[in-house]
C-alpha cells in the first residue's frame, strides 16, 4: 500500500508538462480493436486504467505494448471475444470495449463493468442503441452475451442524455457497420471528438465532429495509423486549482485552452489571472482567491463533473461562499468529508453543496474514495498548514501520471512512501 505525504504551504511555481488525457486514450485503445494493421498512439498517459485497457486487448489475443507513452496495438491476432470478469470489474471505461468487439467479431461477452463509486451507472443507454443496431443481448448470472447474427446497421438512435460511454460505444459499434448511423444528442465532450479524429485517421466517415448530432457512414475496413492522444484537459485544471490553492504561479504546457473554457470562466470568477495561447496556460494567483456563486456541474462545454472535487477544494479557504451543484452525478460529494477534517466548512443539501470560505485548511490523514475526490484532497493538501497523510493513492493512480514527480518539481514538498 502506498500514501502520499504532503507538507502543506509552498507556493507552486514552474513548469509543468501535460499528460495525454486518460478519458480520450481509453476509448482510442478499444478503438485501435477495429483497425487492421498496428495503430501507435503517442502520448498515452502511465496510468493503471491505461494498463487495464492494455490487458483487455491483451486477453483479446492483440497485440499490445506500451513504451515511454507510446501503446503500439495490433488486432489481427485477436481470437477471443470474451473480456475477463477482473478486467470488467477493474475500470468503468472497459464497457467502451463492448461496441469495439462487437464492431469487429460481430459478437461479445462480458460482465457489468466496476468502478460506480460516483452512485448508480447504469449502461442502459448503451445498450438500447446497441440493440438497435441489430445485437441481441442475453443476460445469464450477471453476465452479457451480445451478438449481431445478421451483422451491424446503421439506424437512427436519440440519446437520452448525452452520455460520454454510450456515445462512444456507438461510434465504435457504427463505424464498421452497414450503412448510415446518426446519433442525435450525442455528448460533445473533446474525448469524443479526439476519438473521431483518430476514427477518421484511420479510414472511417464521420460528420458531424463537435456537434450534437453525429453522422457515421459504415466503412468496409479501418487501417491503424499513428496518432497523438490530445492533452488531459482534466489534468489541467487539477494543476490550475493547485496554483489557486497555493497563490502560485504556473506555466502549463503541450495543452488546450481550447477544451477548458468552463474551468477557465471559474478561474476568473475567483479572480486568478491567467493568459493562453495555443499550447500552454500561464497562471498567477493570489491567496485567498474569491468565491465562485454558483458552480453547476454540465455536459460539455459546461463545467465538467470531473473538476467539481478538485474545485470545491480550492475553493475551501476562498473570501465568501461558494455554491455547487452536481448535475452528473448522483453520489459525487464524497470527498467532502475528508475536506471538513481538514477544516473545510461545506454543508451538503441534496445535490448542492455550500462552500463557507475558511482562513485555513490544516494537514490531517485522509484517504481518497475517488479518482478526482482523491485529487480534490491533493489540492487541499497543498494549500494547507501542516502534514496531510493521503492514503488509499491508488484511486489517484488511475489518473495521474507521477503527480508527486510533477509537483515536487513545481516547488511542492511531497513524497509517496510505501507501506
Ligand atoms: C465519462 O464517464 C468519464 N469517463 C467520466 O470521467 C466523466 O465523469 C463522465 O464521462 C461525465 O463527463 C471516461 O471517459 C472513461 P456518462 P461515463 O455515460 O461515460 C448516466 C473520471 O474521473 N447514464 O456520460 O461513464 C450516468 O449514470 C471519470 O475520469 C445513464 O443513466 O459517463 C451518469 O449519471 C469518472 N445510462 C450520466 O449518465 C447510461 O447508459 C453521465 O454518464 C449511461 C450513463
Amino acid at each position: 500500500m502506498q500514501k502520499l505525504i504532503i507538507q502543506g504551504g509552498q507556493r507552486l511555481e514552474g513548469e509543468i508538462i501535460i499528460q495525454g488525457a486518460k478519458n480520450s486514450a481509453l476509448p482510442i485503445l478499444a478503438a485501435a480493436l477495429l483497425c487492421d494493421g498496428e495503430s501507435i498512439l503517442e502520448n498515452c498517459p502511465e496510468l493503471s486504467d491505461v494498463y487495464a485497457a492494455c490487458r483487455i486487448l491483451t486477453s483479446a489475443g492483440c497485440q499490445c505494448q506500451m513504451k515511454q507513452h507510446v501503446v503500439r496495438v495490433n488486432a489481427e491476432s485477436l481470437t477471443n471475444s470474451e473480456i475477463p470478469e477482473q478486467l470488467m470489474q477493474e475500470m468503468r471505461s472497459s464497457i467502451i470495449f463492448l461496441g469495439a468487439m462487437l464492431g469487429k467479431t460481430g459478437v461479445c461477452t462480458l460482465g457489468y463493468p466496476g468502478g460506480c463509486e460516483l452512485g448508480p451507472r447504469p449502461i442502459d443507454l448503451h445498450l438500447q442503441a446497441l440493440e438497435k443496431m441489430g445485437v441481441r443481448i442475453r443476460e445469464e448470472n450477471g453476465i452479457l452475451h451480445c451478438s449481431a447474427p445478421k451483422g451491424l446497421h446503421g439506424t437512427k438512435i436519440h440519446l437520452q442524455f448525452p452520455s460520454v460511454g454510450a456515445t462512444e460505444n456507438i461510434l465504435l459499434a457504427a463505424v464498421l457497420a452497414e450503412g448510415e448511423t446518426i446519433i442525435v444528442n450525442a455528448a460533445r465532450e473533446p474525448e469524443i471528438t479526439d476519438l473521431i479524429h483518430y476514427l477518421i485517421s484511420c479510414g472511417a466517415k464521420i460528420t458531424g465532429i463537435g456537434c450534437s448530432t453525429i453522422r457515421i457512414q459504415g466503412v468496409k475496413k479501418l487501417y491503424g495509423c499513428t496518432y497523438r492522444i490530445m492533452p488531459d484537459r482534466i489534468v489541467t485544471a487539477t494543476w490550475l486549482a493547485a496554483a489557486a490553492m497555493t497563490g502560485g504561479t504556473l506555466r502549463l504546457l503541450h495543452t488546450d485552452a481550447g477544451s477548458l473554457e468552463g474551468i477557465l470562466d471559474v478561474l476568473e470568477q475567483m479572480h486568478c489571472s491567467y493568459y493562453c495561447d495555443d499550447t500552454s496556460i500561464f497562471i498567477s494567483a493570489r491567496s485567498p482567491v474569491h468565491a465562485v456563486r454558483s458552480l453547476k456541474t454540465m455536459p460539455y462545454p459546461g463545467f465538467p463533473t470531473d473538476a467539481q472535487a478538485i474545485f470545491m477544494a480550492a475553493l475551501c479557504r476562498a473570501e465568501g461562499t461558494s455554491v455547487f451543484e452536481e448535475t452528473i452525478f448522483e453520489n459525487r460529494y464524497r470527498h467532502v468529508d475528508a475536506l471538513i477534517r481538514m477544516g473545510a466548512d461545506i454543508q451538503i443539501a441534496g445535490r448542492a453543496a455550500v462552500v463557507h470560505g475558511v482562513k485555513q485548511l490544516h494537514g490531517a490523514p485522509v484517504s481518497a474514495t475517488d479518482l478526482r475526490g482523491g485529487a480534490a484532497l491533493l489540492v487541499a493538501a497543498l494549500g494547507a498548514q501542516g502534514e496531510t497523510v493521503l492514503t488509499e493513492i491508488s484511486h489517484i493512480d488511475r489518473g495521474y501520471d507521477n503527480p508527486e514527480k510533477v509537483l515536487s518539481a513545481v516547488g511542492a514538498d511531497i513524497r509517496r512512501v510505501s507501506s
